[in-house]
């Protein structure tokens, strides 16, 4: 079984420079995370174990600093942890804060702020409250032929969304406006790790996606895999492998999120590896004599 990783996988420049700032404040006096530091439970749970502690909200956080992770936080939150004396340490992604300043400066202008994403997404909720009040949240092209019209639309995107769908989106949009601005702030990270996915489903038996189960990133990946024709497995850790996925497969793809650690993808890989031993093993026939 031939086993082949994508390309462009695992880890980009925000979720590694997030990881990096909150390595930094480990022996450093109380540091918390607002939320989990990327959607990667394996790695929450290390940096739980030296310190870095995970807050559902700044009331949780008695003390210290708090670190804003890389989908960003709404104007509010700075505010609020102003208020309660704590020091904050911001990971937002340099991407999330361009797509948030971008839907502050249209919703300036006079624009009605469209924002292309997911409605319970962070990063999205973050862009939403940079826009202030006259902003929604379009998910689908339903939602899009659903807005009202508006003299002048302006439109910003959750940074992982699908380049495609966007697309589609904006062009949906353009009916529902006399003049619209158009901010694309999708990053490239997602689309390198997209069409890296994509090229690598067209030509395997198999697809095995690696990443968190709530990391929408790594969900999108596995489904544009799917959208190839290709059976495709998201698994979070090595240990949901199953041997019998592999049965009779020639050729496998690896790819992973933005969230997952390069650990992860290599203890998938080599289980992958072992797998492969074993079905060859499977596969040789008898020695003659033995029954
Ligand atoms: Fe930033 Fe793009 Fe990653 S927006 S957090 S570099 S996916």
């Amino acid at each position: 079984m031939k086993i082949i990783l994508a390309e462009y996988r695992g880890f980009c420049y925000g979720v590694k420079r997030a990881i990096e700032t909150a390595y930094a404040c480990i022996g450093q006096g109380p540091v918390y995370t607002l939320g989990p530091i990327i959607h990667n439970p394996q790695l929450v749970q290390r940096l739980s174990e030296q310190g870095v502690v995970m807050a559902n909200t700044l009331e949780q956080i008695p003390a210290g600093r708090v670190i804003i992770r890389s989908h960003g936080v709404g104007p509010e939150v700075y505010d609020q942890a102003r208020a309660r004396s704590l020091e904050v340490v911001d990971a937002t992604c340099p991407h999330v804060r361009k797509a948030q300043q971008a839907a502050r400066q249209l919703a300036e202008k006079g624009y009605y702020v469209a924002v292309v994403g997911e409605p319970n997404h962070p990063e999205v909720k973050s862009i939403v409250a940079w826009a202030g009040e006259r902003v929604t949240v379009v998910e689908t092209p339903a939602d899009a032929q659903n807005l009202p019209y508006h003299e002048q639309l302006g439109v910003v995107a959750q940074t992982t969304f699908a380049s495609d769908q966007f697309n589609t989106i904006v062009d949906i949009l353009k009916t529902k406006c006399r003049e619209i601005e158009v901010s694309r702030t999708i990053c490239t990270a997602t689309d390198q790790r997209q069409q890296a996915a994509i090229k690598l489903a067209r030509k395997v038996d198999v697809m095995v996606v690696v990443g968190g189960k709530n990391s929408a990133n790594t969900s999108r990946l596995a489904e544009l895999c799917r959208l190839q024709g290709c059976p495709t497995y998201h698994v979070e850790t090595a240990q949901e492998l199953k041997i019998d996925w592999f049965t009779g497969v020639q050729t496998v793809g690896i790819t992973a999120g933005a969230s997952t650690p390069d650990w992860i993808i290599e203890e998938v890989y080599s289980k992958m590896q072992e797998f492969d031993q074993l079905l060859d093993q499977d596969m040789k026939p008898l020695e003659p004599g033995v029954i």
